[in-house]
């Protein structure tokens, strides 16, 4: 979710006017995301490097997460959605993580939508995390070198449970992947909507799904050999 910031500012107000759009804006595509049959979404919230921002705009993000999460959890239950974060949680303020726990504790038996939200969240981080883990594994006893491969690894990143990303939408135009799922984006298909993310809207959402519709996906091998539809997995 990009562009809150130019966004606000495009209008001459400050950027967190973008930010309290932009968690609106949350609102819309999860319920639409839902309601298309998606089964994992993934969201971008807060990045490791978004800690060297302005304290303020720092402090004023993390009320918009717990604000957000407080008046959403109703909402989640009652659409079935299942909660889940990833990151860095521990640099959280201590009300963001406990509502954050609750959050996931209390969505937990859902069964539709796995909404996800990438919060203090670096990749590069989560890879050196992960091989620090299986290092002291082996060191232990617990794993052997020659067991280590893609799927025993993957048990070791923050999303061991989530299934690698079909889409990944970029949104303000810019076309890169800033440190997200670096692993996990290894076969994503990638979409750049050119709006900025507190004007990306229902249609948008429609626009990047049609496009990926199209895309044939062959994972490294010849046309014949990759059949494999494409479910929409944001
Ligand atoms: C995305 O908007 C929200 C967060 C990273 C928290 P930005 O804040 O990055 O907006 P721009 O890129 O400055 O416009
Ligand atoms: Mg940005």
């Amino acid at each position: 979710m990009d562009g809150n910031g130019r966004w606000a500012q495009s209008k001459g107000r400050p950027r967190i006017f973008g930010h309290i759009h932009g968690s609106n804006k949350v609102r819309t595509i999860v319920k639409e995301c839902g309601k298309a049959g998606i089964a994992y979404l993934t969201l971008f919230a807060f990045s490791s490097e978004n800690w060297g921002r302005p304290k303020e705009e720092v402090q004023k993000l993390m009320g918009l997460l717990c604000k957000y999460l407080s008046k959403e959890l109703n909402t989640l239950i009652k659409e079935n959605i299942r909660f889940n974060y990833i990151g860095d949680v521990e640099k959280l303020p201590p009300s963001a993580q406990d509502i954050l726990k609750e959050t996931v504790k209390k969505t937990s038996a859902n069964t539709g939508l796995c909404l996800t939200f990438a919060l203090s969240y670096g990749s590069r981080n989560e890879i050196l995390r992960a091989t620090k883990l299986i290092a002291k594994d082996c060191k232990d006893g617990l794993l052997s070198i020659d067991a280590i491969n893609e799927d025993v690894y993957k048990n070791y990143l923050y999303t061991y449970n989530l299934p690698d990303p079909d889409l990944i939408i970029r949104t303000s135009g810019e076309s890169r992947l800033s440190n997200f799922l670096l692993w996990q984006a290894a076969y994503a298909e990638i979409y750049v909507s050119p709006k900025y993310w507190p004007e990306f809207s229902k249609a948008d959402l429609k626009l990047a799904l049609q496009d990926y519709s199209k895309r044939k996906r062959r994972f490294g091998l010849i046309g014949a050999q990759a059949t494999k539809p494409n479910e929409a997995q944001l």
